[in-house]
């Protein structure tokens, strides 16, 4: 057992028992559009997801559906991965009223290269022993989007598995996700430096039986007490590798103070009409090629997170992971410009009653298109301010050297090379 650790979650969870190991890579984006084909299957969704993974991501996706058959690429690091992965965007609203979307940028330590939009995703080995790898057509999701007040317990770690972090400048912070005295349960209060990212831990336990549940949650279950260390209750016994993702939502460009409400409120607002943060929500469809994420589980327990160092999997490097995108069949912007109502029909909600979501078959708004599908527009790559791999001489603990994933070669032959991205901080 290491304890070394992904280089994001630095010293508190170091010292986590039974942590010993994680499989932790970038996703770049596959489309953003109003589609959820877990909780709104054959029906475009009232609000707007980012989705990454592979490109068999479809309206519907029946179980019995062979992803890893039906993709042909991925936007994520290891090419086995054709699963899918969504989250809600960020908005931030102008003081006149009008919506933009915040651009995401790369997490720390997660080049060579830079991703597109996307998110970093994670398999972590949260205890010692056997941990089974999900089934094929299995899927889950986490958090609630009609939320709008923390009504949960605070010792329940439910409550802490969505959370939202604020960066000051290049540091990542200090505390596991979910305990670091800069998350929060709802959007930060006040301007975050370096941008605010986004923690979200999936259930690690499973009944063992259902590969879904009516609500997408009841057939899994957090762990018992921790996410860390923590044996799955007697109702969910099959421990999975715990699923977490974070994505880093670039806010530098919104801090101005004079861009701020003047009521002192925050200006950043979910998809889904939620200016809160507390409906942050996530879903995950299984989509490993085989029996490739067990052994990936199996074996990669080194517990440093740098991908070329999982040799049961095989790496793709970072134009490639970003040429991979799908068509967009919901005809309505949702990139780069601004906006005067959110996409779908989200009618702004603050709580703390819970939203109400409006009923698909009211939401008329922009349907699914019959017409060809319309190119995805590709949001813009971000310079983080942080280093995103180490560009030599030697290597770094935790951190991926700039030289460990070489570029596609040219006709050539030759390589190009990848010029080290290092950080520049921002003013
Ligand atoms: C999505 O589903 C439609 C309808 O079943 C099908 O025609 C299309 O090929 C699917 N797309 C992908 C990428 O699997
Ligand atoms: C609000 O300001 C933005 C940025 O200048 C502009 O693009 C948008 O059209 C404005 N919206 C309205 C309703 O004036």
């Amino acid at each position: 057992m290491l304890p070394a650790f992904g280089a994001l979650l630095a010293t508190a969870l170091l010292a986590v028992r039974g942590v010993h190991g994680l499989i932790r890579f970038p996703c770049s984006q596959l489309v953003t559009e109003r589609f959820d084909p877990l909780v709104t299957p054959g029906q475009v969704s009232p609000h707007l997801h980012q989705i990454v993974g592979g490109n068999a991501f479809n309206l519907s996706m029946d179980p019995s559906l062979d992803l890893p058959n039906l993709a042909s690429c991925t936007t994520c690091r290891f090419v086995e991965d054709k699963s899918n992965y969504w989250t809600a965007v960020m908005y931030f609203k102008h003081r006149n009223g009008s919506y933009i979307r915040v651009p995401q940028m790369a997490n720390h330590n997660t080049g060579p290269g830079l991703q597109d939009g996307g998110m970093t995703v994670y398999y972590f080995q949260p205890v010692g022993g056997k941990l089974t790898a999900f089934p094929p057509g299995f899927r889950m999701r986490v958090g609630n989007p009609n939320l709008r007040t923390n009504s949960l317990d605070p010792q329940d770690i439910a409550s802490r598995a969505v959370t939202l972090r604020c960066f000051e400048g290049l540091s990542y912070g200090v505390g596991a996700p979910g305990y670091d005295p800069a998350d929060t349960f709802s959007f930060p209060p006040g301007p975050c430096s370096g941008g605010i990212r986004s923690n979200i831990y999936f259930p690690q336990c499973w009944d063992g039986k259902n590969l879904d549940s009516p609500d997408h949650e009841s057939h899994v279950s957090h762990a018992l007490g921790a996410f860390f260390g923590a044996e799955c209750p007697e109702t969910h016994p099959v421990h999975t590798p715990l699923l977490f993702m974070e994505i880093v939502w670039d806010t530098r460009p919104f801090n101005a103070p004079d861009m701020w409400p003047e009521d002192g409120s925050q200006p950043f607002i979910f998809s889904m009409g939620d200016p809160t943060g507390f409906g942050q929500h996530a879903d995950y469809v299984f989509g490993w090629e085989g029996d490739s994420l067990q052994r990936a589980v199996d074996v990669c327990t080194g517990g440093d997170g740098i991908p070329t160092n999982c040799p049961e999997l095989t790496v793709q490097d970072m134009d490639s992971m970003n040429a991979c995108k799908q068509p967009a069949y919901v005809p309505e912007v949702v990139e780069g410009q601004y906006i005067e109502r959110l996409p779908g029909c989200n009618p702004e909600q603050s709580g703390p009653d819970p939203a109400t979501l409006i009923p698909v078959a009211e939401c008329t708004e922009a349907p699914w298109s019959t017409a060809a599908p319309l190119p995805t527009v590709a949001p813009a790559v971000v310079t983080p301010p942080w280093t995103v791999c180490h560009s030599g001489p030697g290597s770094e603990p935790l951190v991926p050297n700039c030289d460990s994933i070489p570029p596609k070669t040219t006709s050539v032959g030759k390589a190009v090379p990848t010029p080290a991205v290092t950080g520049v901080a921002q003013a």
